[in-house]
């Protein structure tokens, strides 16, 4: 039921109009002056307000003016006797949503202002909850987005600073690892030196070796890692010569059955020699295979085929060319010519095809040909880190 409190100091007109709007079923609240009308608007917060202007103590510009300070939303509808002009524009300007003049003659029109009143009221109030609802939705909405911004920000520094995590170790293995591939290098260039500075002849022999088997591995493929390994094992390839007297490594001319089975005895040196360095490449098996042959007629396990690691077949090729290609202390140099020869007579039979392939194309083709110069360990290892 909708509750309308009637202020008016003119007790009669009052109780016309409250009678006429209790039968058309409002709930009347009525007080006969400004002050009581003020206080009974404050306990019963009606729904519409009709105050008469003219009034003792407290007038109805004074009420009107209380009513929209403290309810702007209610609707407040001025009647009044006077009906001077200036009376409706002050009642307007200070909030009044309408004005009626007394007496009233048509209670059907102060219903119709009543009713256009409260309907004008009930759109405000929907658009004040709209809006608040909107208001509310935005405010939720930006508050998720905060949340959901402030969630990825985390994230992302989170991120970051695992990056840079990450980025920090990797540096730090890389420095390590370039450390530990120069201590390796050092130690191989090492070996590499003793061997040379005994037996300068096999010295130079073991670069030569080197650098032919790594350009033969490039060539067909291997990966960056393996020519490291291949160049590396043919530095020390014949390390074994170690155990074998001097006298017999330098000897001019032919040697004898004793002093071959001498010889022979260096791969299987070179390998107890190695085998307990933890090197990232099967260096030592490399040289303990350097004289096994495909067909299983090499030393010093006579294997055969796919029991040859494909670096000890690259590297047993370029032993025997570069050995027919350069003087040796028992035999002046074969030649080029010789060396291709003897590759391509037993390919696929001593030697690994693919290897004797390369390796002929390298030096037909591909111009290949030693370095006469000896390389420094900075050189040999800035070689293969510029890669
Ligand atoms: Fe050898």
């Amino acid at each position: 039921m909708i509750k309308v409190l009637t202020i008016d100091d003119e007790d009669i007109f009052r109780e016309n109009i409250s009678a006429f709007l209790e039968d058309n079923d409002y709930h009347v609240i009525q007080s006969d002056n400004g002050e009581d009308g003020l206080e009974r608007f404050k306990k019963t917060a009606p729904d519409i307000v009709l105050c008469d202007l003219k009034m003792p103590k407290m007038d109805g510009f004074q009420v009107l003016e209380a009513i929209v300070r403290q309810a702007p939303e209610t609707p407040i509808i001025m009647i009044s006797g006077t009906g001077a002009i200036h009376d409706v524009i002050e009642s307007l300007r200070l909030g009044a949503w309408d004005y009626i003049l007394k007496p009233i003659y048509d209670m059907g029109a102060l219903e119709h202002a009543l009713g256009k009143a409260l309907e004008r009221s009930r759109l405000i109030r929907e658009n004040r909850r709209h809006r608040e609802h909107l208001e509310e939705e935005v405010k939720k909405r930006t508050q998720e987005i905060q949340e959901r911004t402030n969630e990825l920000q985390m994230a992302n520094r989170q991120l970051n600073s695992e990056i840079n995590e990450r980025k920090a170790a990797e540096s730090q293995l890389k420095n390590s690892l370039n450390s530990l591939e120069k201590t390796i290098a050092g130690t191989i260039s090492t070996i590499s030196l003793i061997v040379e500075m005994r037996d300068p002849y096999t010295g130079g022999h073991q670069r030569h070796v080197a650098q032919l088997s790594q350009a033969i591995a490039q060539e067909m493929g291997f990966s960056d890692e393996q020519l490291k390994g291949i160049y590396y094992a043919g530095l020390i390839h014949d390390i074994g010569k170690l155990a074998v007297p001097i006298e017999i490594l330098v000897k001019p001319g032919p040697i004898s059955e004793i002093e071959n089975m001498m010889i022979r005895t260096h791969p299987q040196a070179g390998w107890e020699i190695l085998k307990e360095i933890e090197f990232p490449w099967p260096i030592a098996e490399i040289a303990l295979q350097h004289h096994e042959r495909l067909d299983g007629s090499g030393y010093p396990h006579g294997l055969s085929g796919d029991d040859i690691l494909p670096e000890s077949r690259i590297v047993a090729v370029a032993d025997v060319v570069e050995s027919m290609m350069f003087h040796r202390p028992y035999r002046a140099s074969l030649g080029l010519e010789v060396a291709m020869e003897e590759i391509s007579a037993n390919r696929g039979q001593l030697y690994d095809a693919g290897v004797v392939d390369t390796c002929i194309r390298l030096f037909r083709e591909k111009d290949f040909h030693f370095d006469s110069e000896e390389q420094t360990l900075d050189e040999i290892f800035s070689s293969f880190s510029d890669r």
